[in-house]
């Protein structure tokens, strides 16, 4: 028995291996269709699904093969017992005929409730590693919980009175590699004002927009909100009162309407349109043939990059934030809708702290404070003008490459 246990077991750790590997593959192969389909890579992902299926197949057939063998085991044994059983009380004990037949029917009556046990016990063992995996991923969940449900719905927004800070804050992604994603931040984006962050691709700017908002918590230093370090339990207030367009824009599956919906029930169709006109997106959406009740597809695909990309900040505005957080959320527009949302960034200032990650140094001309990241540490810092006039640093040189772009 324990033989066939632990072989049951082995084979369900790569059942569940298996069902990993197949679950994350399909979900790719149906997400990376474009990638596909470009790269002609039909026939090799086709192999792949052949191999992993004829592998699920495999593996299910051990099963079976297991579990016939293990019975048809215990038949055997249970064939050659009565047999015994037979021999010793007809021949050797005397026993009358009428009283074994009874035994005998009582012996199979309760046999196959061992077997039962035994295929039972296969089962389980085979289904162990699965229920392993899913009680570590239970507690793995519970310990990243920030808060018990139902609190969510008392949280009231917190707003922004004096500054944003980051104090000596260090963050690596991996706690096992030496590397930083971002070492010794310390800034103060000051209440109503425009901060901008600058730098190369990779040098850690949407990290540092995750820790303003909490998302991702320092290894070491402190996020303060007017001084006061920004814990778990005030995460959720800080974060009703932040509005964010993220770099890849995400919507739902469902209308343009109950998509900023979502964030604010009780708008009203005024308030949507001026949410609209200001993301530059008022235009587009009346030209829909439903308007704001057209369905817009998995994650917006029927809009394009830059459509979907102001439809989100009509959303994050919908909200009327305390601060306003954009992480190149302008990168998919064209010069002129860019130059529509720089304007109606201009026309919030001093109603919110606005906080703008853009590739085009032109959208934070205006700007109060840049700071300028580089290789994941401020490498300057201080307003756009003055960041202009020193030629020698790396925003000088981000700015000339910009200029002569533009001009060639
Ligand atoms: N989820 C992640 N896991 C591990 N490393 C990451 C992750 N996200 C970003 N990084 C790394 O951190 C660095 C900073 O990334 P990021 O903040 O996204 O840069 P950017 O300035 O372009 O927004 C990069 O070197 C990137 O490779
Ligand atoms: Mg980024």
């Amino acid at each position: 028995m324990r033989r066939t246990l632990r072989k049951a077991k082995k084979l369900g750790n790569r059942s569940s291996d298996l069902a990993r590997q197949y679950l994350a593959g399909i979900s790719d192969q149906l997400s990376g269709i474009r990638e596909i389909k470009t790269n002609a890579l039909e026939r090799s992902r086709l192999s792949w699904l052949e191999s992993i299926s004829a592998d699920i197949h495999e593996e299910q057939y051990e099963f079976l093969k297991l579990r016939s063998q293990s019975q048809s085991a215990y038949q055997a044994v249970s064939a050659i017992l009565i047999a015994l059983f037979l021999f010793v009380f007809v021949h050797m004990l005397h026993t009358r005929l009428e009283q074994l037949i009874l035994i005998v029917l009582i012996f199979s009556r309760l046999w196959p409730r061992f077997t039962g046990i035994q295929s039972n016990l296969e089962q389980i063992a085979s289904y162990l590693p699965s229920l392993r995996s899913v009680l570590g991923i239970q507690a793995d969940c519970r310990a990243a919980a920030e808060l018990s449900f139902g609190d969510e719905t008392k949280a009231e927004g917190m707003a922004i009175r004096h500054a944003l800070e980051c104090r000596s804050v260090y963050y690596r992604y991996d706690i096992a590699r030496p590397h930083y994603a971002l070492r010794n931040i310390n800034l103060s984006i000051p209440a109503l004002g425009m901060a901008a962050v600058v730098g190369r691709s990779g040098a850690g700017k949407s990290t540092l927009i995750d820790l303003l908002m909490g998302l991702t918590t320092p290894e070491q230093g402190t996020i303060a909100i007017d001084g006061i370090p920004l814990t778990q339990e005030r995460l959720h207030a800080f974060r009703q009162s932040v509005g964010y367009v993220p770099q890849d824009p995400f919507l739902f599956n469902d209308t343009i309407r109950n998509n900023l919906l979502l964030v604010k029930q009780d708008a009203t169709e005024d308030e949507l349109w001026e949410c609209l006109a200001f993301s530059a997106s008022a235009d587009f959406v009346r030209k829909l043939p439903q308007g704001l009740d057209t369905f817009i597809g998995d994650r917006g695909v029927r809009l394009s990059g830059g459509e979907r990309q102001r439809l989100v900040l009509a959303r994050a505005i919908l909200r009327k934030p305390s601060i306003l957080i954009l992480d190149e959320a302008t990168s998919a527009l064209d010069s002129e809708n860019e130059l529509k949302i720089q304007e109606a960034l201009e026309k919030l200032r001093g109603r919110m702290t606005l906080v703008v990650i853009a590739h085009r140094l032109s959208t934070i001309r205006g700007a109060n404070q840049v700071i300028v990241l580089d290789q994941g540490a401020i490498v300057q810092s201080g307003s756009f003008s003055e960041l202009a006039a020193e030629k020698k640093g790396l925003f000088g040189s981000l700015l000339e490459n910009q200029t002569l772009a533009a001009s060639g």
